[in-house]
């Protein structure tokens, strides 16, 4: 049986993942940061759940180890765990910047590291990323996710150079909106004190997210997106999740900037 290790697996597309990967005759390691969580998947006994906080080395390490004891190798793992934020770069606390670049940077390279001994020893092992629409294609206000994410797809990129004369796939999968708690922290925003500048335009793409994760599709998607990608026998690198991000990467790719600039904005209201 092949073992997958899953960061972040308490909620979202992380749980989702976890579960399709047990309902196909995998290990799952769910990994998370909550104590209180742990006992999510106590039903199904293919899934067995690790503490694991991306921003502590320490932990990400331990983790690892304790997987590896228990299951004696693991095959795949998934850099799910991520955090998100919208607000003009002004109104960011200094905090929520570094808690992005702490989770969803530094987390997926520490974890990346702290693997890559066992897979090199393998000659074998998948490591899948997750990326987001947010890490080809840019919207307003989204500057310091868009941050971690745009430096996920470069890490992956130059990484899969790296590593794949070695056996060692990288893989990046790229989900849209996605209906999940990702977006709890920003459902409320307190525009009244927002400077005139920014309020009217922040007003609009905020109710433009929103309105576009009220419309969000189901995580089990990326979770089968995911499975695709990690039993994928090519070294194809990159797997948008949805149509939306497919047709924005093409846009992206295809449109000079300006016109695809033009084309937020007309979507932002702004
Ligand atoms: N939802 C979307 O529309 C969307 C779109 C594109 C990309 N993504 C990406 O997909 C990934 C999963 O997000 P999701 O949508 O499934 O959101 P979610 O339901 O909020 O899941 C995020 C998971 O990450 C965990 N996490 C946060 N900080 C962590 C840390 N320091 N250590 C370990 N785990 C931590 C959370 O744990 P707790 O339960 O303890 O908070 C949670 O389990 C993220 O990388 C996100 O950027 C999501």
């Amino acid at each position: 049986m092949k073992t997958i290790l899953i960061t972040g697996a308490s909620s979202g597309i992380g749980k989702e993942t976890a579960i399709l990967f047990a309902e196909k005759g995998w290990n799952v390691a769910a990994t998370m940061r909550s104590p209180e969580k742990l006992s999510i998947f106590a039903e199904n006994r293919n899934i067995s759940t690790y503490l694991l906080d991306v921003k502590n080395k320490d932990s990400i390490r331990e983790c690892i180890q304790h997987v590896i004891q228990d299951f004696s190798k693991i095959d795949a793992i998934v850099n799910n765990a991520g955090i998100y934020t919208i607000n003009p770069l002004e109104l960011s606390s200094d905090e929520i910047i570094d808690d992005i670049l702490e989770t969803n940077i530094k987390g997926v390279l520490y974890t990346t590291k702290a693997i890559l001994e066992h897979f090199r020893e393998n000659k074998s092992g998948v490591i899948v990323n997750i990326s987001s629409i947010a890490g080809r294609a840019t919207f307003p206000f989204q500057s310091v996710y868009h941050t971690s994410k745009w430096a996920i797809e470069g890490f992956s990129e130059s990484l899969y150079y790296e590593l794949e004369p070695i056996g060692i796939k990288v893989k990046v999968v790229e989900p849209g909106v996605v209906k999940t708690e990702l977006y709890n922290s920003v459902l409320d925003s307190p525009l009244e004190q927002y400077p005139d500048e920014y309020r009217d335009r922040f007003k609009k793409s905020h109710h433009s997210l929103i309105n576009n994760y009220k419309n969000g599709y189901s995580p089990k998607q990326d979770a089968q997106t995911i499975y695709k990608a990690v039993n994928s026998r090519n070294s194809k690198l990159r797997y948008p999740s949805d149509n939306t991000t497919k047709l924005a990467f093409f846009l992206r790719a295809l449109l000079p900037l300006s016109v695809f600039q033009k084309i937020i904005k007309r979507l932002n209201g702004i």
